[in-house]
């Protein structure tokens, strides 16, 4: 089976294929000759993962999957959400994004948050959606220097230290995306 994963990380598909059955053959756009930047202007993580993994097999009529990923902060009502990644505005700087986030909340009481992300399926016709949760709390201030975005200022729950301070192996094992790939790859197992 082959199957497009409508991501330009390279390290995104190196993973997902390393936990695959050889049967299962992970395609890049690249390989498809899809060069162009894919649209992801839902208002929804899920609308956005759903109109990436569509964008691929319309135009390009492969079965793909696709992933979207944003951190919803419970004293702001789910904010920054499906914005994460330009919080701070375009410059997409992870730095401005966390400085901007401990400013809202420095008055805030309930620090809880959750990543959420969501890998939407297009297989045979038929789409299926598999959603990965971590909850966890936004630290005061930030601590460690592995992973990206707002892994600084992000403590899962159940441990002292942020997801910058964990291993890749330790945030794979608890994170959101780890979850959703892990119920991806179960699911294209029984395929
Ligand atoms: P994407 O959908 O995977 O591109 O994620 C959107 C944005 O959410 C990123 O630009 C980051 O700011 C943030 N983000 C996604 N995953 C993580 C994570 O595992 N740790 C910290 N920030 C993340």
């Amino acid at each position: 089976m082959k199957l497009v994963f409508a991501t330009n990380n390279k390290h995104k598909i190196e993973e997902v294929q390393h936990m695959l059955p050889a049967s299962i053959e992970i395609v890049s756009l690249e390989s498809i000759g899809c060069f162009e930047d894919i649209p992801e202007t839902a208002d929804t993580i899920e609308g956005n993962a759903i109109m990436k993994a569509n964008y691929v097999t319309q135009k390009y009529g492969y079965d793909c999957f696709a992933d979207d990923t944003g951190l919803e902060v419970d004293a702001l009502n789910g904010e920054p959400g499906v914005f994460s990644a330009h919080y701070a505005g375009e410059q997409r700087n992870s730095d401005d994004n966390m400085n901007k986030l401990l400013d809202a909340l420095s008055a805030a009481s309930d620090r809880n948050a959750q990543f959420k992300t969501v890998i939407a399926l297009n297989l045979n016709g038929k789409q299926h959606l598999f959603t990965g949760i971590a909850r966890g709390e936004i630290t005061i201030e930030k601590t460690g220097n592995q992973g990206f975005g707002y892994d600084p200022i992000f403590k899962p729950q159940g441990f002292e230290l942020t997801f910058a301070q964990l291993s890749l192996e330790e945030k794979g094992a608890i994170s959101h995306r780890g979850k959703a790939t892990e119920q991806l790859i179960n699911f294209l197992k029984t395929k």
